[in-house]
């Protein structure tokens, strides 16, 4: 079991605690991801595509406990490209999965939401 603090675009703190053993939590996104994860907590993350790693608007920044998730591959890598606002932390929501060996705080950005819903 771990937590995982989501930081929404108005700074809000949900942290919700995570058994991996339960993935796939929800229905989107790779089986364990932060999408997936915030889905069923019902935490808002954009995520146009779906969760299939074709668009950039689930785009998080991991502030804490970015080395227990999976590496980025060439795709997510591609589509991470073409978000606004790119950190060396930034990440697609539906494409990272945490290994559970430590909590996470992960940041939702103001202006990756905005930007997607005014369809730039
Ligand atoms: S929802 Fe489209 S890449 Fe994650």
């Amino acid at each position: 079991m771990y937590r995982v603090t989501f930081i929404d675009e108005n700074r809000c703190e949900r942290v919700v605690t995570v058994d991996p053993a339960d993935a796939p939590h929800s229905d989107h996104g790779r089986p364990g991801s932060l999408l997936d994860i915030a889905l069923a907590h019902e935490i808002e993350i954009d995520h146009a595509c779906g969760g299939v790693c074709a668009c950039s608007t689930c785009h998080v920044i991991i502030r804490q406990g970015h080395e227990t998730c999976n590496p980025p591959d060439d795709r997510e890598e591609d589509q991470l490209d073409q978000a606004y606002g790119l950190t060396a932390r930034s990440r697609l929501a539906c494409q990272c999965v945490p290994d559970g060996s430590a909590d996470l705080v992960v940041e939702i950005p103001r202006w990756n939401r905005n930007l997607a819903r005014e369809g730039k």
